[in-house]
Parts: C-alpha cells; sequence; structure tokens
C-alpha cells in the first residue's frame, strides 16, 4: 500500500552537510520526495512534535537538541513508506544500528541520531500535517 512518512533530517546530520547524502539514499532507495522544507523548529514546535516524550528522563535535552539548528522536513512516499523508512534509519542508538543505515552511517549517539521517522500510520497522521498544510502536499 502506498504510504507517506514524515523524516527529520537533524541539527546533528544538518550541520555535518549529510542533508544530500541522505536525500540521495531517500531517492535510491525508491522513496518519492512529496513535500519539503529547512526549519529553524521553535521551542514549542520541538515540544509540541515530541510531546509523547515529555515524561521521559530525556525530553529536555532532546528538545534543545532539536533547536539547536535547522531541520530538513521531509514527507516521503512509496509502498510501505513508515515501516522500510525504518529499516532503512535503523535502530533509534546507532551504535545498535544494523550497517549501512542511515543512524550508523550518520548518527552519532541515541539523541543525535541524524533521522527521525514516523513510527506507526497513526503517528505519520499526526506528524505530517503537523508540518505541512495540504497545499503544501504533492499527491
Ligand atoms: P526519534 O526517533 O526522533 O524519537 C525520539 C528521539 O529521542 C530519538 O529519536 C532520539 O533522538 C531521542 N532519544 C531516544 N532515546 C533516548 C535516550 N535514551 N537518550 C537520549 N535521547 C534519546
Amino acid at each position: 500500500m502506498t504510504e507517506k512518512t514524515l523524516a527529520i533530517i537533524k541539527p546533528d546530520a544538518v550541520r555535518k552537510k549529510f542533508s544530500g547524502a541522505i536525500l540521495a539514499r531517500y531517492e535510491k532507495e525508491g522513496f518519492r520526495i512529496r513535500a519539503i522544507k529547512m526549519r529553524a523548529l521553535s521551542k514549542a514546535e520541538a515540544e509540541g512534535f515530541y510531546a509523547v516524550h515529555r515524561e521521559r528522563p530525556f525530553f529536555s535535552s532532546l528538545v534543545s537538541f532539536m533547536v539547536s539548528g535547522p531541520v530538513i522536513l521531509v514527507v516521503l512516499e512509496k509502498d510501505n513508506a513508515i515501516l522500510d523508512h525504518r529499516t532503512l534509519m535503523g535502530a533509534t542508538d546507532p551504535a545498535k544500528a544494523e550497517k549501512e543505515t542511515l543512524r550508523a552511517l550518520y548518527g552519532e549517539s541515541i539523541e543525535y541520531n541524524a533521522v527521525h521517522g514516523s513510527d506507526s500510520g497513526e503517528t505519520a497522521a499526526f506528524e505530517i500535517p503537523y508540518f505541512f498544510s495540504t497545499v503544501e502536499l504533492i499527491g
């Protein structure tokens, strides 16, 4: 089934100039880019986006990281996009991620892990409209 998922190239990866390599990899792996923009997130935007994690001990650190520099927000589409993007990203902790996954290649720690991806259809249905309006989405 054709699905859309939200990807975020996080501040660490943007700072290290990995954005181009990550976007190229998405296209190589068969994802279509349906919307894209660079944003400097506000604290409130980052807190709202990660609201499910607000009770976690790492929440305030995660929010500080996500506002530490611009991010690239991307809507990706393909068959099985949500799971396939999670497989392509690898485990949350880059040290545990499979070789050649985005986090193994570009992440440096469980927090500075280069990319985010929606983890379910329900999450994608919250995350995509959080950042993109209908007129900004192709297809
Ligand atoms: P992401 O997939 O964007 O979802 C939540 C983020 O919180 C995660 O990637 C990491 O950046 C961060 N995170 C998850 N677990 C931890 C942890 N144990 N310590 C610090 N940051 C974490």
